[in-house]
C-alpha cells in the first residue's frame, strides 16, 4: 500500500520543521522506497499506517529515523578540491598570521556526514605541520543523523571510499590497513569533535570559529530556512572569519550575512564594515 496524499503533505511539513529538508511531490516514490523499511522495523503493518502514525503524533523514534532515511549522504574526501587548495595556498597561512601563536584555531564541519570532510581538512593540517604544532587545533563536525556520525567516530572507511579523492601518498600517510578498509591515523581523529546538532536550531552553544565549512547541506532547504542559517552562522565567526559553502552554492542575494570572497568559488566572508573601513584580513586583497 502506497501513501495517501494527504499523509504525504503530512510528511512533507514534518520532515520541513523538524530537520528543514524539503521533499517536492514528485519524490513520492523516494519517500516510499526510503520509508517502507523504516515502517518495517517499527512493526507498522504497512506504509501508509507509518505515514499517519507520523502525520498525528510521531514517536521521537520515527521521527529520528525518518529524518535518516531520507537524508543525503554524499561525500567523498578533498571533495571539489579547490577549497582545500585555497585553504593551503592562503587562507591557512593568512589566519595563522593574523592569529597570536597561542591562540588556539577552530573548525566547523556542518552537515560533516560520515567525516570525510572534517579528515581531509585534519589532514592538510598536518601536512602543514599544524596539527603537532604548540597552537591548539579543533576541528568541531556535526550531524543530523546518529546513524552517519557512528561511521564518522570510527576513523574507518572502504577502499572504494578513500580512493575517492586521496592520493596512494595520503592514504599512505594517513591511514592503516584494517582488513579490506583503512582507519585514519589516531592523531587526526583526536583532533575532531563528533557532535549530534541539528543546523536549525543548535548552532549558539558551539562557540566561536575562524573557518566554517558548511557544504551541500544549504541546497536541501528552502530560502528563509537558508537565510536562518547564515545568519546564525556570521554570529560564530568573527569579522575575518570565512565561510566555505559547496563550489555550486552560493548565499542568497537578500541575506546581508556574507558576500563572496573576490577569488575562488565557495568561499564567503563578511561584508566589510563599511564605516569603519576594516576589511576581511584573512582574504586576499587586491
Ligand atoms: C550531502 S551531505 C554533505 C556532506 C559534506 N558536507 C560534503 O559536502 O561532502 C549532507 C549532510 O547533511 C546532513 N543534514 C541534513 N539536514 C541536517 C540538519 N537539519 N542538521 C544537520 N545536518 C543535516 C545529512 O545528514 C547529510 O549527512
Amino acid at each position: 500500500m502506497t501513501i495517501r496524499e494527504a499523509a504525504f503533505q503530512s510528511l512533507i511539513t514534518l520532515l520541513r520543521q523538524k530537520s528543514g529538508l524539503i521533499i517536492t511531490p514528485d519524490k513520492l516514490y523516494l519517500v516510499e522506497s526510503r520509508l517502507r523499511p523504516v515502517a518495517e522495523l517499527l512493526g507498522f503493518r504497512d506504509l501508509a499506517a507509518f505515514a499517519d502514525h507520523l502525520a498525528l503524533a510521531p514517536s521521537e523514534r520515527a521521527v529520528q529515523l525518518t529524518i535518516e532515511a531520507m537524508a543525503t549522504h554524499e561525500t567523498s574526501f578533498f571533495r571539489d578540491g579547490a577549497p582545500f587548495q585555497r585553504l593551503k595556498d592562503d587562507l591557512l597561512p593568512a589566519l595563522t598570521r593574523a592569529r597570536s601563536p597561542q591562540t588556539p584555531l577552530r573548525f566547523l564541519c556542518a552537515a560533516c556526514s560520515s567525516g570525510q570532510e572534517p579528515l581531509s581538512l585534519a589532514m592538510l593540517l598536518d601536512e602543514m605541520g599544524m596539527l603537532a604544532g604548540p597552537r591548539p587545533i579543533s576541528i568541531v563536525s556535526f550531524d543530523i543523523s546518529d546513524q552517519i556520525l557512528e561511521k564518522a567516530r570510527t576513523g574507518v572507511y572502504s577502499d572504494f571510499q578513500v580512493n575517492r579523492g586521496l592520493t596512494p601518498e595520503r592514504i599512505q600517510r594517513h591511514f592503516t590497513r584494517l582488513g579490506d578498509n583503512y582507519r585514519a591515523q589516531p592523531k587526526l581523529m583526536a583532533a575532531i569533535d563528533y557532535r549530534k546538532v541539528n543546523i536549525l536550531n543548535g548552532l549558539a552553544g558551539l562557540g566561536m570559529f575562524d573557518i566554517i565549512f558548511c557544504r551541500n547541506v544549504l541546497i536541501y532547504f528552502d530560502d528563509p530556512t537558508k537565510a536562518q542559517i547564515l545568519s546564525a552562522m556570521a554570529r560564530l565567526l568573527p569579522q575575518d572569519g570565512v565561510l566555505i559553502l559547496g563550489s555550486s552554492e552560493t548565499v542568497l542575494k537578500e541575506s546581508a550575512a556574507f558576500v563572496p570572497e573576490r577569488i575562488g568559488r565557495g568561499v564567503f566572508v563578511k561584508p566589510p564594515i563599511a564605516a569603519a573601513g576594516v576589511m576581511p584580513s584573512l582574504v586576499a586583497r587586491g
